[in-house]
């Protein structure tokens, strides 16, 4: 399976996103935070402005949405364009119904889970999403060190996927770098979310090749 690298667009210049989108045009699809400051203790951007990005973005957009209320506020984010939508298990009411909805707009449907929160409940549900999105950091910011502790909820969930025969990404996101995204795609992910190792390298496309190798080296 094919390492994915999706750059979380949280460690762009929030005035040049344009820009800073141009900047990962060599990426599989753009990261894109949104935060409401309820879910998570942070602010960052919402439908309006996903709108825009969806308009001129190089790479499919990816929104991980750290938000309440998906379930009224997800489907927006399939029908603005988004390739896939992720919302997190903590805060949805009925997850199936809002997969199906995500998949029936266009999108890729992602489950999220906080470091604490077990996959276990979603695995006989691996047929009705695209993606489990593993969290390696407690949702909220950029820059925080990746959670060891994570990986053998990423070795769980790449085992049932392969025993179910389907094919549901696991994405990793927090604290990747070339210092941690070996042991991530050892444990199984296939998509990788960098924010300060991407837009923080001297070498954007650069930095981009070096994790996409790197993930290729212990692909699954
Ligand atoms: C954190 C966000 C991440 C963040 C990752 O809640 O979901 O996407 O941008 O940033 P780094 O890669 O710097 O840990
Ligand atoms: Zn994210």
């Amino acid at each position: 399976m094919a390492a994915l690298i999706n750059p979380s667009i949280l460690s762009a210049d929030f005035v040049n996103l344009e820009r800073d989108l141009q900047a990962i045009a060599t990426a599989d699809f753009a990261h894109v935070d949104v935060m409401d400051n309820h879910f998570v203790p942070n602010l960052t951007l919402g439908l309006p402005v996903f709108e825009r990005l969806a308009k001129v973005s190089p790479v499919p957009l990816d929104a991980h949405l750290m938000i309440d209320e998906p379930d009224r506020w997800a489907p927006a984010y399939a029908e603005a364009g988004a390739a896939s939508v992720t919302f997190h298990a903590e805060a949805a009411t009925a997850p199936v119904r809002l997969a199906r909805e995500l998949r029936r707009l266009g999108a890729r449907a992602g489950v999220a889970l906080r470091p604490a929160t077990p996959v276990e409940p979603f695995l006989d549900l691996l047929a009705e999403i695209d993606m489990i999105l593993v969290m390696t950091v407690e949702p909220g910011f950029g820059g925080q060190s990746f959670i060891e502790g994570t990986l053998p909820k990423i070795r769980r969930a790449r085992k049932a996927v392969s025993e179910s025969g389907l094919d549901v990404w696991i994405q990793v996101d927090g604290g990747i770098s070339r210092e941690t995204i070996e042991r991530a795609a050892d444990a199984g992910a296939n998509v990788f979310v960098a924010g300060s190792a991407v837009y923080g390298a001297q070498s954007i496309p650069a930095e981009i090749a070096a994790l996409r190798d790197l993930a290729a080296k212990h692909a699954h």
